[in-house]
This record gives structure tokens, sequence and C-alpha cells, in this order.
């Protein structure tokens, strides 16, 4: 090794992953490699950490703390996880490509890799900056194995209740038509909620108030009485101050469903136009707090937003509500009378770390989580487990999962050939160690075994220059 990685170690010790090995045989810290990142000037590539950006969100923490492990400790690369932590896919997107806006005027340092990218409602400048820039761009390394989700949930008691006392299936859309049916004896209801525990309609800071949202509800429901015009703009138009009750039971809130919204009332305008298309029976209201949404989710019977993954509410017995099939040109007008979309969730990579580490390339590529494995992990943070513990505790737990993914040594790519323990490069895989690039002279050659696809170098033929 020359002297500069030793420089840079010396800098980055403080922020390198743990130096603490998670699996008992992991590659240690002082025998891992650098990536050789090329860069303008004399030296042309600096040896560097793999950098990982991280997102603010809890899946998206287990599955960077996840993948650091496996990189580090069985593919054998320094990797350090970014201090601060990204918003979300746009700013990773840029993070990969080491640029601070789209113009790329000006630059940021890069970083590698970014799990559990959410794909979902990308600007089109992303697009235009893949066109642009297209050595810079960000590479999708395809899904992480599970998809986003958001719908209604309604909780086992009640659901379970209509079902076998009535035949009524209050995990479909069409069950809380009230032309045809009464879901609403299956619900708390209203009156029985502390309106304590809600956000005021008219509070400026909850989507009740989002004046474009509220017009458009008006305009695609004809539901004039559903929102009112102030000085601020339109808002719903709440009875008592604190739900907004659907046309389906507007006469009597009584006989309305209580329908939790979440934040700062996500998409309550969705929940709005879905009530009144389907004839529901719904209250919806804003809980001040995340801890006032769990504890009213947990003691009453109602409908609630919730997504997925997410550990929230693994500990009941909740099922989705299903919705007709998403409509993106619909939803694009404003129009929400179809579920919500389903939202990719990839991992995304720099354009450069193909070149840089196929193997961790490849590794990223194979590396896919069932939805059950990220609600496992999310399970023992929601327990009070660090994300680098639950982490840990699944590595070491699903050894035989990531050992697939894991490129085989011997699985070369173009360019490259077999070699043995010598560094001799070979005809066949039966001696073979793992792969090196062909040397001047000879080419490399693809060839198919019981193994699969790999590569041989083999000398050129006379007058052609390798
Ligand atoms: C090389 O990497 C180090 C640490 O990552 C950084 O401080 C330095 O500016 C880099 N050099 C070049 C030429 O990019
Ligand atoms: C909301 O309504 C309440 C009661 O009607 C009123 O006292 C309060 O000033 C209103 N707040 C805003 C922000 O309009
Ligand atoms: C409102 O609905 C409840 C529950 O169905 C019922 O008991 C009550 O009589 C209704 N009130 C009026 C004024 O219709
Ligand atoms: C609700 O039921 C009524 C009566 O059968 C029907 O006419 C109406 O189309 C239904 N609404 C929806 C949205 O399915
Ligand atoms: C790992 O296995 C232990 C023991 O079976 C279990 O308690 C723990 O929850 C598992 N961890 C994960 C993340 O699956
Ligand atoms: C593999 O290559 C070795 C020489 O490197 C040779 O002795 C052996 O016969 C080859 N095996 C097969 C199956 O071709
Ligand atoms: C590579 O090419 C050189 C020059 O043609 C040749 O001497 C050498 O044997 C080749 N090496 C391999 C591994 O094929």
């Amino acid at each position: 090794m020359d002297a500069r990685p030793w420089a840079v170690l010396f800098l980055k010790a403080a922020l390198l992953v743990s130096a603490e090995l998670c699996l008992p045989d992991g590659i240690l810290a002082s025998s891992r490699r650098y990536l050789q990142e090329p860069v303008d000037g004399p030296d042309g590539v600096n040896a560097t950490a793999l950098r990982m950006v991280v997102y603010d969100w809890p899946s998206a923490e287990v599955a960077t703390e996840l993948t650091a492990i496996l990189l580090s400790e069985v593919l054998g690369y320094h990797v350090e996880i970014n201090a601060q932590k990204t918003t979300g896919s746009v700013e990773s997107a840029l993070q990969l490509a080491g640029c601070v806006s789209f113009d790329c005027l000006e630059r940021q340092r890069r970083s590698h890799v970014a799990m559990d990218s959410w794909l979902a409602g990308l600007p089109g400048e992303l697009a235009n900056f893949e066109r642009t820039h297209p050595n810079l761009a960000a590479r999708n390394l395809g899904s992480m194995g599970y998809i986003g989700s958001d719908t209604l949930y309604v909780k086992g008691p009640g659901r379970d209740d209509a079902y076998y006392t009535s035949g009524l299936a209050l995990d479909f859309y069409k069950s809380y038509n009230t032309s045809l049916h009464d879901p609403a004896k299956f619900f708390s209801k209203v009156t029985e909620l502390d309106t304590a525990a809600f956000a005021p309609c008219n509070s400026s800071e909850h989507e009740f108030t989002n004046d474009a949202q509220m017009r458009l509800y008006r305009e695609w429901t004809g539901d004039g009485d559903g929102v009112r015009e102030t000085g601020a703009g339109f808002m719903a138009n709440c009875v008592d101050g604190y739900f907004w009750p659907s046309p389906a039971c507007r006469h009597n809130i009584s006989e309305c469903i209580p329908l939790l919204a979440a934040g700062f009332g996500w998409n309550v305008y969705v929940f709005m136009q879905w009530s009144t298309f389907f004839e529901m029976p719904t209250a919806i209201g804003i809980p001040k707090s995340e801890e006032q949404r769990r504890s009213l989710v947990e003691n009453f019977r109602t409908l609630f937003h919730w997504w997925s993954p997410d550990a929230a509410f693994l500990h009941l017995d909740t099922s989705q509500v299903v919705f007709p099939r998403h409509k993106r040109r619909e939803w694009e007008m404003g129009l929400y009378r179809t579920g919500y979309p389903e939202n990719s969730i990839v991992k995304l990579a720099a354009g450069q770390l193909a070149a840089m580490a196929p193997r961790v390339y490849q590794f990223l590529e194979n590396l896919r989580l069932d939805l059950e494995d990220m609600q496992s992990l999310l399970l023992e943070v929601e327990h009070g487990a660090s994300s680098r513990v639950a982490a840990c505790s699944w590595v070491r737990n699903n050894t035989e999962i990531w050992t697939t993914w894991i490129p085989v040594d011997t699985q070369c790519l173009p360019g490259e050939g077999l070699q043995d323990s010598d560094g001799q490069h070979l005809a066949n895989r039966s001696a073979a160690v793992g792969c090196s690039s062909c040397r001047p002279g000879n080419f490399s050659q693809s060839i198919l075994d019981n193994e699969g696809e790999t590569y041989l170098c083999k000398p050129c033929p006379a007058g052609v220059l390798g």
C-alpha cells in the first residue's frame, strides 16, 4: 500500500463505521480496502472510504447499517456512513453525483451508495439531469426487495365482528357505501374521542387549510358544503372545529366512522375525496402528535392512515383497506378516486462505482430484503435497539440469505480473467481463486461452465494489440 491512504485514514478514523466487528470472522478494519476514486490532478485517483448516504427514516437507517456491515466485514471495504442525514431522493441523487445543484456548477464531496431510496415523486429535473450529465447521474441498482405502500387501515376486532356477523369485508372500500351498508356500527363513535387530542381544522399548519387542495376537492366532488372560503383561502368545513364529516354522515356525526390522519394531516384531501366518491361515512381528524395518534389507534376502533414498511402498529392485528387501482394521470390533476401509487424503493449508486468496485456493485444489485425482514428489523428498533444493533442481529441470524448476495470470487467481469493464487491466468475455473484484469497482449473471453458465465484472459491473435 502506498503512503496516501494512511493520511486519509488518519483524518477519517473518527467517522469510519464502528471498529467493533459484528461477525465473529468479519474482515478487520486494518485489512480493508479503499476505493480508488478518479479525481482531477496529478495522481488521477484518490483512496477513499465508500461513503453511504443515509436518509432520515428508520427503514433507511437499518438498511444502511446492514449494508455497511456486509460491505466492510464481508467484502472488505472501508465504509463511512454520512453524519448528515438526507431528506429525500433528490438530495441523494445530487450527493451521488457530487454536485450541489442540478446545474452542477458547484461540486460537493461525492457519496457512493444510497439504500432505501423512495422514487415516487421525483421531479422532472432528475430525468433532465440524467440527459445532461450522463456520467454523473446515479445508477438504479434495482428494488430493495419490498415496495412502499400507503393506505387506510382497519383493526382486527371491528373487522372480524363485521365479517362474522354481517359478511361485511371492512378491508374493502365498497363495504363502506352507506346506501347499502351500515359500517359505522363496528367502529367507535366520534363523540368518544377527546377533541383535545386533535389539531383544530382551521390551524394553518395543517392540511385542512391547504387552499389549492380544498379548491380541488370542491371542483371534483361538487360538495360545496364540504369546504368554506375564508380570508385566508379555502378550508375544510368542520362541524365542531375538529372533525370533517363526509356527506354520507354529515346530517348526524354520531353516524360517522372516526378516520385518523397522520403527521400534519398528510393527504387528508385524498381521504376527503375517497369518502365522498365512495359514500363512506367518515369524520376525519388530525391527531396533534404522533404519541396521540398511536394512543388513539390503540384504544379506539377507527380507520387510520398508515404505510409500509413501518413498525408503529405491527403489534396490532391490522388490515389494509383496498381501494381501486391507482391512476397516475388522475392524481396529477388532483382527482383522487383511486388508491395510492405503489412506491419503488431502490438502491442507488454513484455512476463510477461499477468501475471502481465491480464486486460491490454486483453485491448491491443482488441485495434484496423481504418486507418481513424489514418489518422485523424495524420492530427491534421500535423496541429500543439502535439501527446498528438491529442490523447486526439480522446479519448474524440470516447468513444463508446474505451469502447469496455475495458475488462468487470466480465470477469475472469483461476485461478480466480467472487467476490462481499466484496471480497466473488460467484456462478454466478448477484451480481459480479470483479474477484480475488481462495484461496487454491478451483479451478477455466469455466462457460458460456449470457455475455460470465468467471470463478468461487469452493471448491476442498475432498482429492485434490488446
Ligand atoms: C482526496 O480525499 C481526501 C479525503 O477524502 C480529500 O480531503 C482530498 O481533497 C481528496 N483529494 C482530491 C484531489 O480530491
Ligand atoms: C380557529 O377557530 C377558533 C374557534 O372558532 C378561533 O378561536 C381561532 O382564532 C381560529 N384560529 C385561526 C388560526 O383561524
Ligand atoms: C344520530 O345517530 C345516532 C346513532 O345512529 C342516533 O342514536 C341518533 O338518534 C341520531 N340523531 C338524530 C338527531 O337523528
Ligand atoms: C353505493 O351504493 C348505491 C346503491 O346500490 C349505488 O347506486 C352506488 O353506485 C354505490 N356507490 C359506489 C361508489 O359504489
Ligand atoms: C435474531 O434471532 C434472535 C434469537 O432467535 C431473535 O431474538 C432476534 O429477534 C433476531 N433478530 C432479528 C433482527 O431478526
Ligand atoms: C483446467 O485447466 C488445467 C490447466 O490449467 C487442465 O490441466 C485441466 O485439464 C483443465 N480442466 C478442464 C476440465 O478442462
Ligand atoms: C499475455 O500476452 C503475452 C504477450 O502476448 C503472453 O506472453 C502471455 O502469455 C499472455 N498471458 C496470458 C495470461 O495469457
